[in-house]
């Protein structure tokens, strides 16, 4: 069976991050993994209430008060063999999508060092694996200070869960509807993004 790499946007449909991920994902495609775009702001997913009881801890993200596209969601991140998400850059960090995905998916849901110490609810059990990931940041303003907490916010998403981010892409100065094409730099870097992403995927006898 070809390896999976899942991609989640919290761009624009068709916009600038879209781009970018679509072109990394092709080349995966081109080397022999399946791929899958998921766009974030087209999922029904609403932010963490912070219920006391915190059933999506004991029973999964299925067991999640909200009734919305969480527990799908989630149940892609775990089917995957390879992960990428991107955002497009807003007041400094990613748009608010990632902050609902992170919360709702990840954070201590999928802490996998706190599976290894204190054993693992039945929901997660055998589905931690070795998963190489890939981050696309995309903000308009010309200068790297106003895309500062872009990527930094992104990794947040991925420490609990362990995946291993082989690449990532600051883009800066990528502004306009289509503008993503004209920078002829970032394409090749997406590029590149997509083969080392694939690559790790297919080898995971290298972590
Ligand atoms: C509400 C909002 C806030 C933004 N804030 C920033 C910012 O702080 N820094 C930046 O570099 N770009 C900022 N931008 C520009 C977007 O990051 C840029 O247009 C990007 O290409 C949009 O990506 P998309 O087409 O994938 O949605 C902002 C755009 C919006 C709509």
């Amino acid at each position: 069976m070809p390896r999976k790499i899942v991609a989640f946007s919290a761009g624009k449909a068709n916009g600038n991050t879209e781009t970018y991920i679509k072109i990394a994902l092709e080349e995966a495609r081109k080397m022999g993994c399946e791929v899958e775009l998921i766009r974030l702001n087209s999922c029904d997913l609403r932010p963490c209430k912070a219920c006391s009881n915190m059933p999506c801890m004991t029973k999964g993200p299925a067991g999640c008060i909200l009734n919305d596209d969480g527990a799908w969601l989630a149940e892609k991140f775990l089917e995957c063999d390879g992960f990428l998400l991107g955002s497009p850059v807003w007041a400094l960090a990613p748009a608010g999508a990632v902050s609902d995905f992170r919360d709702r998916i990840f954070g201590p849901k999928t802490d996998v060092a706190g599976n290894e110490l204190y054993g693992a609810p039945e929901w997660m059990k055998g589905r931690t694996q070795y998963r190489p990931g890939a981050l696309i940041s995309v903000g308009g303003a010309l200068t790297e200070n106003w895309t500062a907490l872009g990527l930094p916010t992104l990794y947040t998403v991925t420490f609990s869960a362990q995946i291993n981010i082989i690449d990532h892409m600051n883009v800066t100065a990528v502004a306009d509807p289509g503008e993503a094409l004209t920078r002829k730099d970032y394409v090749q870097r997406a590029r590149y993004l997509g083969q080392n992403l694939a690559y790790a995927v297919k080898h995971p006898e290298i972590d």
